[in-house]
């Protein structure tokens, strides 16, 4: 079946998710629902998957502009099979594979079976499926393995609404038979031209409709309204733990958000609460959490997060120790053995090997050596009002606590900053540098003030 077209409908506007935004644009842990429909129509189809857009067709458009894909437009929204048949221009030769930018949880597996069982009985296929909850969705009628017909939900009788068979959607239309569609109308209650209207007009003409059975429902959700989102974000989640756990990483709780991109090695541990999110890797024998969030962030072996942590648009090494409560901000580059404690945050700036800020301070665009100390307090001071401004801090220097470095700045290798020091001139290779005020001593003041009364 190299032949195979793939054509996934997302043009439908989505008005049950009461929303701005196109159905499919929403998110389920960190992609795109449609995102998980091109990437599966990818794995079978390398040359021909065609995307139907046409509410926020743009939004869609531009999204998968990297994904190969070609777009076909559906103006106005007029049913399934419309949809379908606007991209009958674009379809090379062969059978068509309907997938729906609504159903994002199908997996390889399951496809893989229903192509299997295509291979084998070649007719029109759907896809169907048994919910306890049938509302919402197309009720199949069929006498063993065929179907007689697809009912919707707003054309059903009372009776009809009793089915639990249900349609996915996802359908396989031979080749031969796809002029039936031309043949579908929309003399129906919502005006609309339904794909599942193919099986009785196909019946009719003695063309045999198959149902292909699948027995787990929650991988053919279909995500109309927020509610389901929901459903299908929990699902998806807790595949996305499976597989880490799967690749050997501990999970010490189900409640634990990682967004769909991440990759996790082998040992790593991920204490309760913990997002780790958008474009981030985690190395090997790495602990994580509890209550900590990652965003972006590359992270090596043997690292240590504690909790209460935030670190985004960050690059972290190896042997690395961070938090509990620190924050570390975009283009952070922390390297290896560097140790950041609590209520330290650091924003665009290097710390190479070895360095430590234990404490409470701030370190904004600076560029500090290894085996540098910054003590408890220490603020890089790098916006004056209008511009930000650059402290350079050589290998080994040692900053007191409570120390000021007024940008732009450069502490020379070997340098000490006596704590307490504000520093507004350039200190040389190991010198030591105080600014603080001597201190004086007035004998016997305490006394007088009390005698005073
Ligand atoms: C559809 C099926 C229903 C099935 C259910 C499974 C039809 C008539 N109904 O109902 O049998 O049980 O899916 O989830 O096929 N779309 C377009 N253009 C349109 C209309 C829809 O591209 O003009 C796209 C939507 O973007 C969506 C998909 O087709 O991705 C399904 O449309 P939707 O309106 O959600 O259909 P359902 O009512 O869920
Ligand atoms: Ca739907």
């Amino acid at each position: 079946m190299d032949d195979l077209n793939i054509v996934i409908l997302a043009a439908g506007e989505g008005k049950r998710m009461l929303s701005d935004r196109p159905k499919v644009m929403h998110e389920i842990m960190g992609k795109p629902m449609i995102s998980y429909v091109v990437d599966l129509a990818k794995k079978k189809s390398q040359e021909h998957v065609i995307v139907v857009t046409g509410s926020g067709r743009e939004e869609i458009e531009r999204y998968l502009s990297g994904y190969k894909v070609e777009f076909a437009f559906q103006r106005e929204q007029k049913g399934t099979a419309h949809a379908l048949l606007s991209s009958t221009t674009m379809l090379k030769r062969g059978d068509v594979l309907v997938l729906y930018g609504d159903v994002p949880l199908l997996t390889e597996s399951t496809l893989n079976d229903f192509l299997d069982f295509y291979r084998k009985n070649r007719a029109i296929l759907f896809l169907i499926t048994t919910v306890e909850k049938p509302e919402g969705y197309g009720r199949v009628i069929r006498r063993g393995a065929e179907i007689i017909r697809i009912v919707e939900e707003v054309e059903a009788t009372e009776e009809e609404k009793k089915i639990k068979e249900i349609n996915t959607g996802i359908c396989i239309i031979p080749e031969e038979h796809l002029p039936l569609l031309r043949v579908i109308d929309n003399r129906n209650r919502k005006g609309e031209y339904y794909l599942t209207d193919i099986c009785n007009i196909a019946r009719n003409r003695g063309i045999t409709v198959l149902a292909f059975d699948h027995p787990d429902a929650k991988e053919v959700l279909g995500i109309n309204n927020k509610k389901e989102l929901l459903v299908a974000q929990t699902i998806m989640r807790d595949r996305i733990l499976e597989r880490h756990m799967e690749n050997g990483v501990v999970m010490l709780d189900n409640n634990i958000y990682i967004e769909a991109s991440v990759s996790i090695g082998r040992d790593t541990t991920v204490f309760p609460n913990t997002y780790i999110l958008g474009d981030s890797s985690i190395g090997d024998h790495v602990v994580v959490g509890p209550n900590t969030m990652i965003r972006n962030t590359k992270i090596g072996n043997h690292v240590r997060i504690e909790g209460f942590s935030v670190i985004e648009g960050a690059e972290i090494a190896q042997d690395v120790t961070i938090g509990p409560f620190s924050r570390i901000r975009p283009k952070t580059i922390l390297q290896d053995g560097v140790k950041i404690g609590n209520f330290v945050e650091v924003k665009n700036s290097l710390l190479k090997r070895n360095t430590k800020a234990n404490h409470l301070s701030y370190i904004g665009d600076a560029e500090i050596g290894s085996d540098v100390n910054i003590g408890a307090g220490t603020i890089t001071c790098n916006y004056d009002g209008k511009r930000k401004h650059k402290t350079v801090i050589g290998d080994s220097v040692f900053v007191g606590s409570n120390t000021e470095l007024v940008a732009p700045v450069v502490i020379g290798r070997g340098a000490i900053i006596g704590a307490g020091s504000t520093i507004t001139k350039d200190v040389p290779e190991d010198a030591l540098a105080v600014s603080r005020s001597p201190q004086r001593h007035i004998e016997g003041y305490g006394q007088k003030k009390r005698g005073k009364g």
